[in-house]
């Protein structure tokens, strides 16, 4: 049986990725396709429904992204959401214009309960808004199922075709009751049945796999991150064997970090995959001697990455596909629609032009982070594994400031150890966002039993965040932070001091360098 499917036309607007989630929790499969998708590709998917998102532009401009007005003759239930409420008004004969005053934010709408897309929502309802246009007036055939004092039609249906439209946000959670009203939409007026679960996606993931590589060979850049782990763990159910994965140690991982990798991924762990460990703490090391500029860090771990991989590749031969742990977020920085080519290449820095492969495999690329987490429990991935935190590519490298030795390696990843145990103890992990430990470049005098110290400065850093572009700092309890640094000085030798980083984001950044 097909699986069943609602389809998020993406015509520009911000919380395009926001819908397909939501209709997932809705258990119900979905995917964000580009409105440029054409009817027959739409009639060859069958989607139970079609939802159009909202985008930046006015739908009266003749440059701005239109759909054939057959969509709406195809007998599937249409949403259409903002910009994609407009579209639907516009292209059936209804009008648009500017409204005399802009909503944003909470509004309070006034909502007709006995439409179906509106059962079980409380008549004065608020809704998030965010519009310079409006529908004026409705199409024929069409009944105003909503209104706000500035927005005569804040919401349109016109049952007999199952099409529907909203000038707010439903997929915001903002909009109170707006997971009832998508709810009505998939579940009462597509008919789905709700009975897709990310079980499904890995069954079906893994099916789909299968078919499509036959009995190609497949290379895998494994990091010990979430997003490529559980990449790999799909790859290597769907084809066992024909997988290999490369993982590079540099020598800038967290303490044992390369070791619990191989424990998972390696031949003692629980896949069937060819587990490559190429140690190449040394070469780092010596690569990095005597360079301090951070940018120039940066380039050189990346570069030597490149490198281990590409002599790695060489050695296996003649590779079918590459995988990529490339998730929604990603998807979404390099563009809907376009060519994922340009997003492999900043993930694993130029792989392609050296690796002779026929295609990219990205099996996550319509999920986010949590989601992509739940896919990994269900794969029985180890849920420590599973709920890492973020880690960036070159490691400790960044997290020490000036030049890196195999010295002040060892400094860091034993105090971050600590900390990070610590905090663990203290149960406080779940509500930080980030936490770790970096090495200062500065050395300062200190006193150890009746002598003199000279040593480094280790810096603690906590943040709460939600995306990571900002952050604010986290107020650690004190009892927790004596305990670090008390720790810290007694167990780590050649330090002396630990300082607590209390600068948000912006003006500093999450990580030092
Ligand atoms: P910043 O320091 O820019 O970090 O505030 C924001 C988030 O990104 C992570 N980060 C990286 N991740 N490669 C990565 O994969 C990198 O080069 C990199 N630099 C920063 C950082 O840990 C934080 O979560």
């Amino acid at each position: 049986m097909k699986q069943e499917m609602i389809i998020v036309l993406d015509f520009g607007g911000q919380y395009n990725q926001l819908i397909a989630r939501r209709v997932r929790e809705c258990s119900v499969y979905c995917e964000v396709r580009p409105y440029t998708m054409s009817l027959a590709e739409i009639q060859e998917l069958a989607p139970k429904g079609i939802i159009f998102t909202g985008g930046p532009n006015s739908v009266y401009e003749e440059a701005s992204p239109h759909y054939k007005k057959e969509i709406f003759e195809l007998g599937i239930p249409i949403l259409g959401i903002c910009y994609g409420s407009q579209l639907m008004a516009y292209t059936l004969g209804g009008r648009v214009e500017t409204a005399p005053v802009s909503e944003y934010g909470h509004t309070k709408v006034h909502v007709d309960e006995s439409d179906a897309l509106f059962a079980g929502v409380t008549a004065d309802t608020v809704c998030w808004m965010s519009h310079t246009d409006y529908i004026a007036k409705a199409p024929e055939g069409f009944q105003v199922t909503a209104t706000t004092p500035v927005c005569p039609v804040a919401a349109m249906s016109c049952p007999e075709k199952k099409l529907y439209a909203t000038q707010f946000h439903p997929e915001v959670l903002h909009t109170a009751e707006g997971q009832t009203m998508l709810r009505n939409f998939v579940c009462e007026i597509c008919g789905c049945s709700g009975d897709w679960k990310m079980d499904s996606f890995v069954e079906t993931t893994i099916r789909t796999l299968r078919e499509k590589i036959g009995g190609g060979r497949v290379l895998c850049a494994l990091s010990g991150g979430v997003d490529s782990s559980v990449a790999a763990v799909l790859l290597s159910k769907a084809v066992g064997k024909q997988l290999t994965c490369v993982f590079v140690d540099h020598g800038l991982l967290r303490k044992n970090e390369g070791d619990e990798v191989e424990a998972i991924f390696g031949p003692e762990g629980p896949y069937e995959l060819n587990f490559v460990r190429v140690n190449a703490a040394q070469r780092y090391y010596e690569r990095l001697k005597g360079v301090t500029e951070p940018e120039q860090k940066r380039k050189i771990i990346g570069e030597e990455f490149i490198r281990i991989f590409e002599e790695e590749a060489r050695k296996i031969g003649a590779v079918d596909f590459l995988v990529q742990g490339t998730i929604y977020p990603d998807v979404i920085e390099s563009g809907q629609g376009k060519s994922a080519v340009i997003k492999s290449h900043h993930n694993v820095g130029g792989l392609p032009d050296v690796v002779d492969f026929k295609e990219i495999v990205e099996p996550l690329r319509m999920l986010f982070k949590d989601e992509v987490r739940q896919a990994g429990l269900e794969l029985g991935i180890p849920a420590q594994l599973v709920y890492r935190q973020p880690f960036p590519g070159p490691g400790l490298g960044i997290r020490i400031i000036g030049e890196v030795t195999e010295e002040k390696v060892h400094i860091v990843q034993d105090a971050d150890a600590i900390y990070r145990e610590e905090v663990a103890k203290a149960g406080i992990a779940p509500k930080l966002g980030q936490y770790f430990a970096a090495l200062t470049n500065m050395r300062s005098v200190g006193v150890m039993g009746d002598f003199r110290t000279y040593d480094y400065a280790v810096v603690l850093r906590a943040v709460n965040t939600s995306d990571f572009m900002t952050a604010e700092t986290a107020e650690l309890p004190w009892k927790v932070l004596a305990k670090v640094s008390s720790r810290i000085v007694n167990e780590v030798k050649g330090v002396n001091r630990v300082l607590y980083d209390c600068t948000g984001k912006p003006p500093a950044t999450i990580e030092f360098e």
